[in-house]
């Protein structure tokens, strides 16, 4: 075991060398040659992320990534040791093949900005290192439209008494959430004593039988329908 330890020391004391070389001959091995890549996947779906190697024909010695500059790497693999995995990613991370690694069931959470680095050493033992930045986005689905609809049917015809208060009740559902909007005989209604709570409820206080009898509507609208409904209103005067 002891060996082993050293072996990867060795190399990964080698691999930073490497990097420091890498950066004064301008060849960032952070991911200074490709530009960033950006990856858009949907909410639950699979993020493969690739990191450049530097000849995709020779399997990389080391792989590592690392998630929005964090100083411990969610998944490192050198050479033919069992890979390490962040244990927030255990069951979800899985390595593809020497340089691409897959995120299963993207969460909101796996958005940010990943950097790998890869390793290969070459025939003449040149220490060669490559890596790359990926931009990763998490798309929540977009809802599916559903025109207004009633929550709960009104009623179609309201009596009240004189100086009482009335109340109109609109309850509407819809995806984007639709607008309500009232209206009395097809204007829209002004008067004082009038008013329109959240969850549309019309109030109008101390009624009076000339003035406020008559068809009220209301109205609601979204991006992909409308829905109308016209309430009778009696007023009943004192006797
Ligand atoms: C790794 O897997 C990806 C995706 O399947 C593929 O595009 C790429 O060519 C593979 N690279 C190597 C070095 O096998
Ligand atoms: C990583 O960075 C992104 C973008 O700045 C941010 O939205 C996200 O919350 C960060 N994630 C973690 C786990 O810090
Ligand atoms: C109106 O007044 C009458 C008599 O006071 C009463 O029976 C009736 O329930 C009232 N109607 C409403 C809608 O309040």
């Amino acid at each position: 075991m002891f060996c082993c330890f050293l072996w990867i020391g060795f190399f990964f004391s080698s691999f930073h060398r490497g990097l420091a070389q890498g950066s004064s001959s301008n060849t960032d091995p952070g991911g200074g040659k490709s530009p960033p890549l950006q990856i858009v996947v949907k909410l639950g779906s699979d993020a493969m992320l690739p990191c450049d190697a530097v000849d995709v024909n020779q399997p990389s010695d080391l792989l590592e990534w690392r998630k929005n500059g964090s100083k411990s790497p969610i998944f490192i693999k050198f050479m033919n040791f069992k890979p390490h995995i962040d244990s927030r990613y255990s069951r979800r991370l899985h390595m593809i093949n020497s340089s691409v690694i897959l995120i299963s069931g993207a969460k909101a959470s796996d958005a940010g900005i990943y950097r790998c680095r890869t390793m290969q050493s070459g025939s003449e033992s040149t220490i060669l290192n490559h890596g790359r930045w990926v931009v990763l986005k998490v798309t929540a689905p977009m809802p599916v439209p559903v025109p207004p609809f009633f929550l709960k049917k009104p009623l179609d015809k309201i009596t009240a008494n004189e100086s009482d208060s009335l109340s109109l009740l609109c309850l509407v559902g819809g995806t984007p959430e639709p607008e309500v909007e009232w209206f009395k005989h097809g204007a829209s209604i002004p008067f004082e004593r009038a008013s329109v709570s959240p969850g549309s409820r019309l109030t109008i206080t101390a009624v009076v039988p000339d003035d406020d009898s008559g068809r009220y509507q209301c109205s609601s609208v979204n991006s992909v329908g409308q829905l109308h409904h016209v309430f009778e209103v009696t007023i009943q005067r004192k006797n």
